[in-house]
């Protein structure tokens, strides 16, 4: 299986995150981290399973990841096996963040 891992990350906390699944997941198959980066698009050619890691800004995914999903069409990858993850704070705003993130997928 060929795992990519998205991620952004401001301050190290998801960038880890981020690293662990991947190191975690190469275990068993190719698996990727790769930091968003609006300068070089990212291919999901050949990926099996999508993980989308993201800090929570503002009530919101990051700008960086939200600029990555609204440059696809949407529902691009509603057929890529897909998980949404960000690091853990108390609240609601994570519902918000993953719904966006989600409507793209
Ligand atoms: C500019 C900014 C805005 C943030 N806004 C929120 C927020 O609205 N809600 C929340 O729970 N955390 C918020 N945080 C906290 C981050 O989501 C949290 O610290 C996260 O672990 C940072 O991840 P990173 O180290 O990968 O950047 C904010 C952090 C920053 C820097």
């Amino acid at each position: 299986m060929n795992t990519l891992v998205v991620y952004d990350s401001q301050y190290g906390n998801t960038e880890r995150l981020a690293q662990v699944i991947a190191d975690t997941l190469r275990a068993s198959g190719q698996a990727q981290a790769v930091r968003v980066d609006p300068a070089h698009p990212v291919s999901f050619q050949g990926v099996d399973l999508l993980i989308v890691a993201g800090p929570t800004q503002r009530q919101r995914m990051s700008p960086a990841l939200r600029a990555l999903f609204e440059r696809l069409p949407r529902r691009a990858l509603k057929d890529m096996p897909s998980t949404v993850l960000k690091p853990a704070s108390p609240g609601t705003q994570g519902i918000e963040n993953n719904n966006h993130i989600k409507s793209f997928l």
